[in-house]
């Protein structure tokens, strides 16, 4: 069972001891998740306690995307609200852009730099969900018998926006759009800088395999996801008002169910640090 860790006696409203900041990194080493229940904080508040973990990623909500946004570009509004702060429409085209969280997914592996954490802040949760789930990548590559470990070992993957929207029939991109989007290479195995564990880096992002002829790629990677994302390696966490929730995505994946978006406020609001660098090297221009 994946159990995350939780930490209730930090108040991540004012400035962290390198103690505390420790503690909650040492949580992360162990768990890959951290849930710290109860934190009502601001957006200028999440920002400070993030950057305790490294420098945060800016733009994370580019892409496909309206050009007007809710929050600063420092932000990945999760939240179901338009620019306004209304609920998005129906054909709203980040709403579309944003129904691939509920692929199984890490965070920003569409980067040359993916992302190490995700702090995810509940402003606004309703109590009939969604849940967010997250499954365990250690576990996931743990559970591998021996003959697949080595086949994985030097495998690199292709990852874009491109692949995981287009797997739910999204294709609407602008020419720029595509450019940004260029898939970005990425080891399918990863070995945590602290722990030394090693960890399957799967996401729906995911769209070819280095080498490999494409349909054998993508089966071989489906066969992966269904593998990692078995029951025994998830936890499903159900929201409470003002949870902040930290996951690790080099070493985890997670999706949003789904829920009555059309007429019920959801407000969550991530921040993001990047890892140390590149998991592989980039083909050249
Ligand atoms: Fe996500």
């Amino acid at each position: 069972m994946f159990t995350p860790g939780r930490i209730t006696d930090i108040d991540a409203r004012r400035k962290l001891t390198p103690a505390e900041v420790a503690r909650i990194e040492a949580s992360m080493d162990a768990h890959a998740v951290t849930i710290l229940p109860g934190q009502d904080i601001t957006d200028e508040q999440q920002l400070a306690f993030s950057r305790n973990f490294g420098p945060l990623e800016e733009g994370a909500n580019s892409g496909a995307r309206d050009s007007e946004l809710r929050l600063p570009v420092v932000f990945a509004d999760v939240s179901n609200l338009d620019k306004d702060g209304r609920i998005a429409e129906r054909n709203n085209k980040k709403r579309m852009a944003a129904l691939g969280n509920r692929l199984w997914h890490t965070d920003a592996s569409f980067r040359v730099i993916p992302a190490k954490y995700s702090l995810l802040s509940g402003r606004i949760v309703p109590i009939e969900g969604p849940d967010t789930e997250f499954a365990d990548m250690r576990a996931a590559y743990d559970a591998l018998d021996a003959r697949t470990k080595t086949e994985v070992e030097d495998l690199v993957c292709e990852h874009s926006l491109i692949y995981s929207r287009g797997q739910l029939g999204f294709t609407e991109f602008l020419p720029n759009e595509r450019v940004a989007m260029k898939p970005v290479r990425q080891r399918l195995v990863r070995t945590h800088p602290v722990t030394g564990r090693k960890s399957l880096f799967l996401a729906s992002h995911i769209g070819a395999i280095v080498g490999w002829p494409r349909p054998e790629a993508m089966a071989f990677i489906r066969d992966l996801i269904e593998h990692a994302t078995q029951p025994r390696f998830v936890y499903v966490h159900k929201w409470k008002p003002f949870d902040l929730v930290i996951w690790d995505n080099r070493t985890t994946m997670h999706r949003v169910r789904r829920f009555d978006d059309l007429n019920i406020v959801r407000d969550v609001r991530r921040t993001t640090t990047k890892s140390d660098g590149p998991t592989a090297a980039q083909e050249a221009a």
